[in-house]
């Protein structure tokens, strides 16, 4: 019997960390046909995810980054169905809520290529967060819906989706769990920083809400700049564009720097202190690996983290930020909640049987 196809769509760095455990798995059973969509084209957003994560080129790079939502997502949505056309593939796979996933999930749906998406069920509640229209339109046209958490699955039955659930765990815990070995291992990042275990706070911030509001962008880096440690801040292009045009000001403790891989962020994680975010991986990374986690947003996708007081919603509020810095030390227990760092091979399993039943 021929291989069955899965076309694989990506295009944002955290698409690639969740798209390399599930590929390492496919190759073993499937024909994957890898798309990326260009929407993260410098090399320390997107060449080097693949490089330190051993995943091979894409078989099509569409070049579609930058510009507005529309045009972003319109060009890929042309250039994926002409893809999709000529490859036919059996299944397309996206992942997460960025524009490509929506791409993606747009151009097979209209193809009638069955759809999995992985990360489903996801929801802040927030409308104005784009990515939060990307999941509710990926989850309506998905055949197949992996969950990471319980509260994924409540989230998809409030809106009538039931079938084709499945709970998996979550992804990127499967690619944590080899991930670490690798930063453990090779990561020189603390050294060339000259930092030390625990003495230091790492921040990101890249969340349009955040980054393009000048007043959310300067509270956050007051909040930043009201910590008592240093505060190291790999800086995503959209927020260093930010800053630079608005000419925000940015305190002696935050150490600016440019994007790091992702075995040099699992590293400055690992050690840190304290992480401060409005990345939702982040969170997660945060919880799994027991470093207290002060969230710079008002609600969360992950709200087991809060629930299991991990993590703080601190919004953008200086005393918050700074209060929780100060005073909260997280010592609880940090229940399973991302499954058993296998997601990857039940997705395969999963698509391996629909596939077998469609074509039976
Ligand atoms: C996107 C996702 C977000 C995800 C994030 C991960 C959407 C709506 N948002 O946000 O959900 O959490 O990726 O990082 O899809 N840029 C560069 N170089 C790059 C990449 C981007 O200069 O390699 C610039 C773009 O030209 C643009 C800005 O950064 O001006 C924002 O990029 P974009 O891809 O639109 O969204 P992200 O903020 O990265």
């Amino acid at each position: 019997m021929s291989l069955k196809t899965v076309c694989t769509i990506v295009g944002a760095r955290p698409q690639f960390i969740k798209a390399a455990p599930v590929s390492r798995v496919l190759a073993t059973s499937f024909r994957e046909i890898l798309i990326h969509t260009g929407q993260h084209y410098d090399y320390g957003m997107s060449e080097v995810f693949f490089e330190e994560m051993e995943m091979r080129s894409p078989d099509f790079h569409l070049g579609a980054g930058g510009g507005t939502h529309a045009e972003q997502t319109g060009k890929m949505l042309i250039e994926i169905e002409k893809i999709l056309n000529s490859v036919k593939p059996d299944y397309v796979l996206v992942y997460g809520d960025t524009n490509s996933t929506l791409a993606g999930a747009l151009a097979a749906a209209k193809a009638q290529i069955p759809l999995a998406h992985v990360e489903a069920g996801l929801r802040s509640y927030n409308r104005a967060m784009p990515e939060e229209i990307n999941r509710v339109l990926t989850d309506h046209v998905s055949s197949l819906l992996f969950c990471p958490t319980d509260a994924a699955i409540e989230n998809l039955a409030k809106e009538g989706i039931t079938e084709g659930v499945h709970r998996v765990g979550d992804v990127m815990y499967d690619a944590l769990l080899h991930n670490l070995a690798l930063a453990r291992e090779r990561s020189t990042i603390l050294k060339s920083l000259g930092l030390e275990k625990g003495t230091y706070a790492l921040a990101t911030v890249h969340r349009a809400a955040n980054t393009d509001n000048p007043a959310r962008m300067t509270a956050i880096l007051n909040g930043l700049g009201s910590i008592a440690a240093q505060v190291v801040f790999p800086i995503h292009p959209r927020t260093r564009k930010m800053v630079r045009e608005a000419g925000l000001s940015v305190s002696k403790n935050v150490m600016m720097v440019e994007p790091v891989g992702h075995l040099d962020v699992l590293t400055l994680q690992e050690n840190a202190n304290c992480i401060l975010t409005d990345s939702g991986g982040m969170q997660k990374e945060a919880y799994l690996l027991g470093v207290r986690c002060i969230t710079l947003r008002e609600e969360t996708e992950w709200v087991e983290t809060v629930q299991a007081g991990w993590n703080r919603l601190a919004g953008v509020d200086i005393n918050a930020i700074r209060s929780a810095f100060e005073t909260w030390y997280p010592s609880g227990e940090r229940p399973l909640f991302y499954g058993n760092g296998k997601a990857a091979e039940e997705i395969c399993q999963i698509l391996s049987r629909e596939l077998l039943s469609a074509a039976s």
